[in-house]
């Protein structure tokens, strides 16, 4: 109830915005034209949507004013690089990509509005690391904002919006209507130095934010809202990346509000890119149906040092989850999560290593996952069903579990069995209530990890960049 209502408040605010200042555009009165953000790069040349014939009326589709003014600006790489400003108004789109050394900004009054018209989403191959498309066998719809093979990308704004409008597609795979994947929101591949920052981020088909086979990428400050019931909309995807650093998020989602991937089965295997050197802070989460961050279940490819800390949840199923199977191999290992402030959960610790879900019958039964090093301390949690239910793989225990430093209290109707525990080998130090056997509470009290070093990503700076420019030029 509590996360629906705040959508609906978000979404009429976001409208009642929207409808003023159609009005004043209709009326041509100019508003203050400078615009200031922080970014990895500053660009030495700037363009507005409306140069290239867009309209912000709701209705006219801007496919080909995005793909013109990209086009006309990736010329301009070479010579400082562009930015794209997209004025006050609601920007209907389809699909679109976005060139190297490029700045994507969406004034604070900005909509973009993913289009319903199937026939603006070009089609891509299936991922690599996938194998097949996650709602159809076949492709998939290339995401709303696309991006391959770039360097220096930045998508921001003074909190402008994306609103994918995912209604229709969400009622297309529920009815089993798709014959291709789902577009996501926003996808990067096989690109270095990304940044995404100061959006709000509604109603995606599927996955909001997909970078994959990427490395130094910040995201900051997104507010990402989907219904509660809505399928797949996962918040936060990094997938087969290195060096990346998310803060400052707000998601409310039908599904994991981060996942952590690096592939599927024997696709993810043969690929190999891990997610590495990650590190997730200021995050709140709501999603009565999914992690807070989820590792995997897709990890084929390895997922190794991550760094979560100050993580709020409110009525969310679990915390920091690990979902793995037989089959997935490579690594889960070297996490750690500290500072953790939880309300109304069903589960504080869950990990499964039976989650199931291959792309086809050719999975490797002798591909293990290895599990290793995993480290929670600073838990504080409220209103909780069960404790944790932590379930390794038979003859694959997960091992080098350590938790410390937690109190949970418990819900009126609590389940009597509270650490559910089987396949897996650790330590607990200073928990409440007191967990399985498996994890036997030391003598000593234990201190469990959090590295001291800082990740390179960490420590890339941002520097303050403007635009001035009349905001109804052309209109
Ligand atoms: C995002 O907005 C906040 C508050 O307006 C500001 O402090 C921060 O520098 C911005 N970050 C980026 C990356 O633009
Ligand atoms: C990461 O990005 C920063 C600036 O955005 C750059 O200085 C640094 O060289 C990049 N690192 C790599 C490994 O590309
Ligand atoms: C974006 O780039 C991809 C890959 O190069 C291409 O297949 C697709 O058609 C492009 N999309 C648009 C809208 O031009
Ligand atoms: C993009 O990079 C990948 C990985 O390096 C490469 O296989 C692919 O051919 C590149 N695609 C284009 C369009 O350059
Ligand atoms: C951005 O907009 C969203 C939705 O309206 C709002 O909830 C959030 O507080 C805003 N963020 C900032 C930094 O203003
Ligand atoms: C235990 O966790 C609480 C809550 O996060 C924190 O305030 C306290 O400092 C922690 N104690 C130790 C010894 O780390
Ligand atoms: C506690 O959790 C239950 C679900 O287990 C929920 O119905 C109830 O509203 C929560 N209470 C509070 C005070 O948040
Ligand atoms: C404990 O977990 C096991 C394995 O997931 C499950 O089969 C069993 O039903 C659980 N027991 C209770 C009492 O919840």
């Amino acid at each position: 109830m509590e996360a629906s209502s705040k959508f609906h408040v978000a979404s009429a605010i976001i409208v009642a915005l929207g409808f003023f200042f159609l009005t004043a555009a209709e009326c041509r009165k100019p508003v203050s034209g400078t615009i200031e953000y922080s970014a990895i790069n500053c660009r030495k040349h700037s363009a507005l949507l409306t140069d290239f014939g867009a309209v912000g009326d709701g209705k006219t589709s801007n496919t080909k004013a995005f793909k013109a003014a990209v086009g006309h600006l990736s010329q301009l790489a070479s010579d400082g690089g562009a930015q794209l400003i997209v004025p006050p108004g609601r920007w209907l789109t389809g699909s679109f990509n976005l060139t190297s050394h490029f700045t994507l900004f969406l004034h604070k009054d900005a909509v973009i509005l993913g289009t319903q018209d199937e026939s603006e989403w070009p089609h891509l191959p299936v991922l690599p690391s996938y194998g097949r498309g996650r709602d159809a066998p076949g492709g998939r719809f290339s995401s709303l904002v696309f991006g391959t093979n770039l360097t220096d990308v930045v998508i921001t704004g003074n909190n402008g919006t994306i609103d994918g409008q995912g209604a229709s597609w969400w009622a297309k795979f529920k009815q089993g209507h798709l014959t291709l994947t789902r577009p996501y929101m926003i996808e990067i591949m096989y690109s270095n130095q990304i940044q995404i920052s100061n959006l709000t981020l509604v109603n995606s088909p599927s996955w909001f934010v997909h970078p994959i086979y990427s490395s130094n990428i910040t995201i900051q400050g997104l507010t990402i809202l989907a219904p509660v019931d809505s399928p797949n909309t996962d918040g936060i995807d990094p997938d087969s990346c290195s060096q990346t650093r998310i803060e400052d998020c707000y998601i409310v989602s039908g599904d994991d509000c981060i996942a952590v991937k690096s592939g599927w089965d024997e696709y993810g295997i043969k690929v190999g890119i891990p997610t590495e050197h990650l590190v997730i802070r200021r995050l709140t989460c709501i999603s009565p149906d999914s992690a807070t961050i989820a590792l995997g279940s897709e990890m084929s490819g390895g997922i190794r040092d991550v760094r979560a800390e100050d993580i709020t949840a409110i009525d969310t199923q679990s915390s920091v989850r690990i979902k793995t199977a037989v089959g997935r191999g490579a690594y889960v290992k070297d996490i750690y999560v500290r500072r953790m402030t939880l309300k109304t959960m069903k589960y504080v610790f869950w990990m499964t290593g039976s989650y199931g879900s291959h792309p086809d019958p050719s999975f490797d039964p002798k591909a293990l996952p290895e599990i290793t090093n995993i480290n929670y301390k600073q838990v504080v949690a409220e209103n909780v069903t069960y404790s944790a239910r932590l379930d390794g793989v038979p003859n694959d225990p997960f091992k080098g579990i350590c938790i410390s430093n937690v109190t949970i209290t418990l819900t009126e109707k609590p389940k009597k069995l509270q650490w559910n525990c089987t396949n897996v080998e650790g330590i607990t130090s200073n928990v409440t209530p007191k967990a399985c056997d498996l994890l036997p509470e030391k003598k000593e009290v234990v201190d469990c990890a959090f590295p001291e070093d800082r990740l390179a990503i960490e420590d890339v700076e941002l520097v303050t960049c403007s635009a001035s420019t009349p905001f109804f030029r052309g209109y």
